[in-house]
């Protein structure tokens, strides 16, 4: 250690005394998964742009409607608003952004990383980074991330990896779909409006879902994703063959192409599992 970064410890041990060992951000291990509680939400304008952007994330058709080109809300992917660990939560994002990512081969900002939902996740078009929906996201996501230290992943950040069996058996895909999922997702995929047009349940494929583009379209990604949280309320009770059986059936059915997209992993780094 230099003598400036030695006086530099040896003054923030006088102001703060000793780091307990457990709050040291050590990045290999994942900090602890907790939402905040609603009482430190800030009032005044903070308080406001963080219940602008719960509302952009939770009713994405209504406070986003200019930039979203199908039937989703954030929320259809990352559950509750993004407070549901192992469903992409954003709680402890602040901290880990800019980051690099081999799909783009370049350093993301979290706005980025936002409006990459919005053009795949979404089908739709990217927000201004300074418009008052991108602040709303930043700010609800700065809310969620109190506390978590900077470039430490919170246990529960998405979804949790399952074990990809030799073969994904994809008529049996279509089966589980028929007996599991489309009660609620439709016997065609395309889900259950209300008579307003919201979604009661969100689509799978076709038009109104997410294009060949977004994360949940990979196979692995989908089944880590269907493991943990579907049947919803009955996470966790299909198998890993089951979970990714019936992935590599809908993730493979006809949905809306991404213009662009062979510009993806142009550096290299482009998983199996990616649908071009
Ligand atoms: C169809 C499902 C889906 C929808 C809808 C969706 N996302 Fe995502 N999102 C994903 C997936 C899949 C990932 C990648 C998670 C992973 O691989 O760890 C992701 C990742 C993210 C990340 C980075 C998370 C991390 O841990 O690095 C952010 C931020 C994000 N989405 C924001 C949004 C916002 C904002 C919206 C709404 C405009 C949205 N997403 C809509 C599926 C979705
Ligand atoms: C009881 C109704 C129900 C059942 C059964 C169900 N889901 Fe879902 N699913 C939902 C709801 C509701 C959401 C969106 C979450 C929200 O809005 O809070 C969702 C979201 C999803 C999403 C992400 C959003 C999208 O539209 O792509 C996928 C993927 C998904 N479900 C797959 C499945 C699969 C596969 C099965 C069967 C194994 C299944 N679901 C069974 C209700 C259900």
């Amino acid at each position: 250690m230099n003598r400036r970064a030695a006086l530099i410890a040896a003054s923030l041990l006088i102001a703060t005394g000793p780091i307990p060992l457990a709050a040291a951000a050590d990045p290999t291990k994942a900090w602890p998964f907790k939402v905040p509680d609603e009482t430190s939400i800030p009032a005044g304008a903070m308080g406001e742009a963080i219940a602008l952007g719960r509302k952009v994330v939770t009713q994405t058709q209504t406070y986003a409607k200019a930039y979203v080109g199908n039937g989703l809300n954030c929320s259809s992917c990352h559950l509750t608003g993004g407070t549901v660990a192992w469903a992409a939560p954003f709680v402890g994002l602040w901290g880990v952004f800019p980051e690099y990512r081999s799909r783009s081969a370049s350093v993301n900002a979290l706005q980025t990383r936002i409006n990459d939902c919005f053009q795949r996740s979404m089908n739709g078009q990217a927000l201004p980074n300074d418009s008052p929906e991108m602040l709303g996201v930043l700010s609800y996501v700065w809310w969620l991330s109190q506390g978590v230290p900077t470039g430490m992943d919170v246990d529960g950040r998405g979804f949790r990896k399952i074990t990809a069996p030799a073969t994904p058996d994809k008529a049996k895909g279509k089966t589980i779909y028929a007996e599991k999922c489309a009660s609620c997702h439709g016997a065609e995929g395309g889900g259950i409006n209300n008579p307003d047009g919201s979604y009661l349940f969100p689509a799978l494929w076709g038009p109104r879902s997410f294009n060949i583009g977004a994360g949940m379209a990979r196979l692995n990604t989908a089944a880590a994703f269907v493991k943990a949280n579907m049947p919803l309320g009955q996470g966790g009770t299909l198998s890993d063959q089951e979970a990714f059986d019936v992935a590599a059936f809908f993730t493979t059915q006809p949905r809306p192409d991404l213009a662009g997209k062979e510009d993806d992993w142009r550096q290299g780094g482009k998983p199996k599992d990616a649908r071009y």
